[in-house]
């Protein structure tokens, strides 16, 4: 049986991950690092609410298989390029050092379409750096994973995604052809793709990005 980590368990993303693997049978326990408690429990639940500027301190929790790292932020909640910075690089290499010296075998990251570190915007200038960081540890299975657009229930209304949801309803041939690669990603899609992926046990870094979640998802 598989033991995995999941920081980011309350987003979107990470929360039909942690569905998802407490229901398969290859896992036998899951992990959970998160900055507010979790609003169920389970038999395979193990969760710690946690300061993720103090993450150095909890190196024990990452005696696990598999690390999935699914956090992020947007400008509107971080208000500054700094707190962007902090959420979206600053933790996540944090977490993949400690996946590293914790010899953890496989380690997956959400980042986004568009990831590039010269790319002229921000978003995805930080995208691609925090995957150029983690790639230079040289995990033995690293998964960089590049939604399109996230769809899926959320407490909060996000504009792009509203829009996005809509579009993609009323017109769904749309992403066809060179435009597929736009069709946006439900957030259960890149959960499942991810947790296939990790069954694979496919040494290697590996990007999968959005049509490709949807072949292995
Ligand atoms: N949304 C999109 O359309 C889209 C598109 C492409 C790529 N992405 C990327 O895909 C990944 C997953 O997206 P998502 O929509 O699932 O994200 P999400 O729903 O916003 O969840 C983000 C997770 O990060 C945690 N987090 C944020 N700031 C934190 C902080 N300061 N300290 C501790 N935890 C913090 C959140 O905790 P709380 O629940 O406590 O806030 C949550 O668990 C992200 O990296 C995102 O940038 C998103």
């Amino acid at each position: 049986m598989k033991s995995a980590l999941i920081i980011g368990a309350t987003g979107l993303v990470g929360r039909h991950l942690l569905e998802q693997l407490l229901h398969n049978e290859n896992y036998g326990r899951i992990v959970t690092i998160t900055r507010r408690p979790l609003e169920f429990s389970h038999e395979k639940l193990e969760q710690h609410v946690i300061r993720l500027d103090e993450l150095d301190q909890h190196k024990d929790l990452f005696a696990v298989d598999i690390v999935f790292c699914t956090l992020g932020t947007t400008m509107k909640k971080a208000k500054t390029k700094e707190q962007f910075v902090k959420v979206d690089f600053d933790y996540p290499l944090v977490v993949a050092k400690l996946a590293k010296e914790c010899e953890v075998s496989q380690f997956f990251i959400v980042t986004a379409m568009g990831a590039n570190q010269h790319s002229p915007f921000f978003y995805n200038q930080v995208k691609g750096n925090v995957e150029a960081a983690i790639r230079e540890l040289s995990l033995p299975t690293f998964y960089i994973i590049r939604p399109s657009l996230i769809l899926g229930e959320r407490d909060e209304s996000r504009f792009g995604e509203d829009i996005g949801q809509k579009v993609t309803k009323a017109i769904p041939y749309l992403f066809k052809g060179p435009l597929e690669r736009f069709k946006p990603n439900e957030a259960a899609s890149i959960a499942s793709a991810m947790l296939n992926l990790s069954l694979k046990n496919d040494i290697g870094t590996h990007i999968i990005e959005s049509t490709l979640i949807e072949q292995y998802k």
